[in-house]
């Protein structure tokens, strides 16, 4: 594999600062790009605090803490920020006229050598980098939220990708210590996303016809499949269960299951209302009205709770 050390995280948002983390952690030097200060300055406390859970739940310790710090640099100038970077992933928002423009500009102010990824949920990166000229060192590194705790990273490929970048990206993720699955082609929602999907379009059904209760759907979920999915596959579960036996159920079910080609209208109606989930204090289930505090503190529990069981599963 080429060399290396030099990453660059092109914005700091969500997902951006939890990948600069990661790369950190390994000892990486990573700068970290936005189009403003304060927002930097708000992910580098972020990058902080999220290093505080590692420490709690005894992944980190907490003399490591100001030496992963110091790996990252934090720029708001895009040509300084990638100069030198071996891989540079961008994390700006899901716009697809911003991520053009901003690939144009990647592809001027680095070296040809230089990987450049994207962490977008649903565009092509064809069309990211229609404005690119280097485009066989144009990828998809998709990552998922907190990307500082969930292992999975879907490395896509497309349709000017050259094997080099799509080997480089997935050792690469490798190296950091995720778990990267190839994605062979460029279908919309890759891979994670198309399977998760097909679950809520099943789900939402199900609470629209009054089937259950939102606190029922999510309490058969977690205390059945979606426990045993953190151990194995699902074409491993369908092993296990007997391909034959399956066979005979999905003939069965497959007529009843959703085919809605339009999301339900539970879903829009929610939206209408103003429930938005966590950020709005009310989605299916209702939340305390501090919205930024209440958000942070989900998800520390949440990421808590996540490190705890990755690392029982590693034992
Ligand atoms: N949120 C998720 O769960 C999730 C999961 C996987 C992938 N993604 C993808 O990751 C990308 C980032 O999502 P996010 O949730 O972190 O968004 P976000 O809104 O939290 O962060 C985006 C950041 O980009 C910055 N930005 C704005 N304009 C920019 C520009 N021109 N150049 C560089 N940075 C700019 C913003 O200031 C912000 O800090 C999106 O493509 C999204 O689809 C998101």
């Amino acid at each position: 594999m080429r060399e290396i050390g030099q990453i660059a995280v092109v914005g700091a948002g969500l997902m951006g600062h939890g990948i600069a983390l990661v790369f950190a952690q390994k000892d990486y030097s990573v700068t970290l790009y936005d189009i403003n200060r304060p927002i930097l300055e708000r992910a580098l406390l972020q990058i902080r605090s999220n290093l505080e859970t590692f420490v709690e739940v005894g992944l980190e310790t907490k003399e490591r803490v100001e030496k992963v710090l110091s790996k990252i640099r934090i720029s708001v100038d895009l040509k300084e920020a990638v100069k030198g970077a071996h891989f540079v992933i961008e994390a700006a928002p899901e716009d697809l006229t911003l991520k053009m423009n901003l690939f144009e500009e990647l592809d001027r102010y680095c070296s040809k050598e230089t990987i450049l990824a994207s962490n977008t949920s649903t565009l092509p990166i064809s069309e990211i980098g229609r404005k690119a000229k280097e485009k066989e060192r144009l990828v998809i590194t998709h990552w998922f939220n907190p990307p500082h705790i969930v292992p999975a990273v879907e490395v896509v490929r497309g349709e000017a990708t050259s094997q080099e970048t799509f080997d480089i990206s997935f050792e690469l993720m490798k190296s950091i210590g995720k778990k990267p699955v190839k994605v062979l082609k460029e279908v919309p929602g890759f891979l994670i996303n198309r399977i998760q999907t097909a679950m809520s379009r099943e789900i939402l059904s199900l609470l629209e016809k009054g089937v259950a209760e939102p606190e029922d759907i999510d309490a058969a979920v977690k205390g059945s499949f979606g426990l045993r999915l953190a151990v194995l596959g699902p074409l491993s579960i369908m092993d296990m269960a007997g391909l034959d036996l399956l066979y005979k159920a999905m003939n069965y079910l497959y007529p009843f299951l959703d085919r809605s080609t339009e999301v339900q209208k539970v879903l829009g109606e929610k939206i209408e209302q103003g429930k938005w989930g966590l950020k709005t204090g009310k989605g299916f289930f209702e939340y305390e009205q501090k919205e930024a505090s209440a958000l942070s503190r989900h998800s520390k529990e949440r990421d808590k709770k996540l490190l705890s069981l990755l690392k029982t599963l590693s034992q």
